[in-house]
């Protein structure tokens, strides 16, 4: 489907309308698209990113439809592949094309897609190349995604092509961002698994975004967006360092204990006016958690005692926190046992990278008794005094 963004400007990628599962670990519900852009001046033309290559050949009739018989640059924002794994077979199609990236960038191509070195033309921040009335301005924007990841700002049109920046996972027929809560719902998503771990990078990324005159954002997957405060705001939600006064409680039971703590510590909070989310290790959706965590002041982590250790699931959910580092200030364990082990080591362990306050942790033996939710009690009124001492509850 070609998309047009503004005369000269189209969006030649492919829709991928059924992916339903990212890197393997991220569910991509409403799909997705590979955004690649074709820039034509009155010179020369440039293809800015390509596709998965799966659906190379999506591009490749896309080109043909347009007629395009050559193509002089292929500019490449980001080496992963779901970008750049189109490109050999872009040279193949138009050997008379240079690719244009950074030298880092460069490098990785190399590495990963055995790409000669005679191929690239290496640029710098801020070098530019006139494509005759259109002027391509690179940027560099690292860790959005991966280190070596750069944006292209086209100049005369006030188009920023910012890769996986301001991205989000979804299939759609039309070319500009509408269907808001859908769109704020899909770019928090991507945001979450994709960007949160690079918080801080971030936040000076966007502020030489905003240093631009732009007009549109054009991401690499998803909608274009044609009013760049929407996006640019949200991400800024995102990344304000102050939580909300919620906490996330993960857990997983076999037998009902640990649900039913979960259960006791949930209406507990609540009732103290601490909102909660309540995720299932087993069965959630890795996105919905991930979402929780852009937003959580306190992370909980609930598990029985498994083989010594805590359940794998849990483990799972606390390595998981821990990588994508959010923002929340405290954390907790909480569960069941029968004989004893380590739960509690093994979960810590997989939160050491967390900047968190660790709260003492409430383990019980069997299905709880009074006692057992007395101490449930004094934990959620703990948690709700760390949320009131943190400003969080005013
Ligand atoms: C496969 C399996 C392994 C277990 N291993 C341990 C263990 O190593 N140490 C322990 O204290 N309890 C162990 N238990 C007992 C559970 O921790 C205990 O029944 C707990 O109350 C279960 O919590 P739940 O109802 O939330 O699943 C094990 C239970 C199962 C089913």
């Amino acid at each position: 489907m070609i998309k047009k963004l503004k005369e000269g400007v189209y969006n030649v990628g492919a829709i991928d309308w059924d992916r339903t599962l990212f890197d393997e670990i991220v569910p991509t519900p409403q799909g997705t698209s590979y955004n690649a852009y074709l820039v034509i001046g009155k010179d020369k033309t440039a293809l800015i990113d390509t596709v998965e290559p799966q659906k190379f050949d999506e591009l490749k009739k896309n080109l043909e439809e347009m007629g395009i018989e050559r193509i002089d640059y292929i500019v490449s924002n980001h080496a992963e592949q779901d970008h750049s794994g189109s490109i050999p077979m872009m040279l193949d199609m138009y050997p008379e094309a240079e690719l244009i990236t950074n030298e880092k960038c460069k490098g990785f191509e190399m590495d990963l897609l055995h790409i000669p070195e005679d191929k690239f033309t290496v640029i710098k921040e801020n070098d530019e190349i006139d494509l005759g009335g259109k002027t391509l301005r690179f940027i560099m924007t690292p860790w959005v995604h991966w280190p070596e990841t750069m944006s292209t700002y086209l100049v005369e049109d006030r188009i920023l092509f910012s890769c996986d920046f301001f991205g989000s996972h979804v299939a759609t027929s039309y070319t500009f961002a509408k269907y808001y809560d859908k769109v704020y719902h899909e770019a928090k998503r991507y945001y979450a698994e994709i960007m949160m771990p690079f918080r801080n990078f971030i936040e000076k990324n966007i502020k030489k975004v905003e240093a631009l005159d732009i007009d549109m954002i054009a991401p690499s997957h998803g909608p274009v967006f044609d009013n760049p405060e929407y996006i640019i705001n949200a991400y800024k939600e995102w990344i304000d360092p102050e939580p909300l006064n919620m906490v996330l409680i993960a857990f997983v039971s076999m037998h009902e204990s640990t649900r039913k703590m979960v259960e006791f510590l949930a209406d507990e909070l609540e009732k103290r006016g601490v909102d909660v989310k309540i995720r299932n290790l087993t069965t959630a959706d890795v996105g919905e958690i991930a979402m929780d965590l852009v937003d959580v002041a306190t992370i909980i982590i609930a598990t029985p005692t498994v083989l010594a250790g805590a359940h794998p699931n849990a483990v799972y959910g606390a390595y998981l926190a821990n990588v994508l580092r959010p923002k929340a200030k405290f954390a907790g364990i909480i569960g069941s046992f029968s004989w004893g082990g380590k739960a509690v080591d093994v979960i810590k362990s997989n939160l050491s990278s967390l900047k968190v306050e660790l709260l003492e942790p409430v383990l019980l033996k069997g299905l709880p008794k009074k006692e057992g939710y007395e101490k449930l009690k004094e934990f959620a009124q703990l948690i709700y005094e760390k949320h009131k001492e943190a400003g969080l509850i005013k």
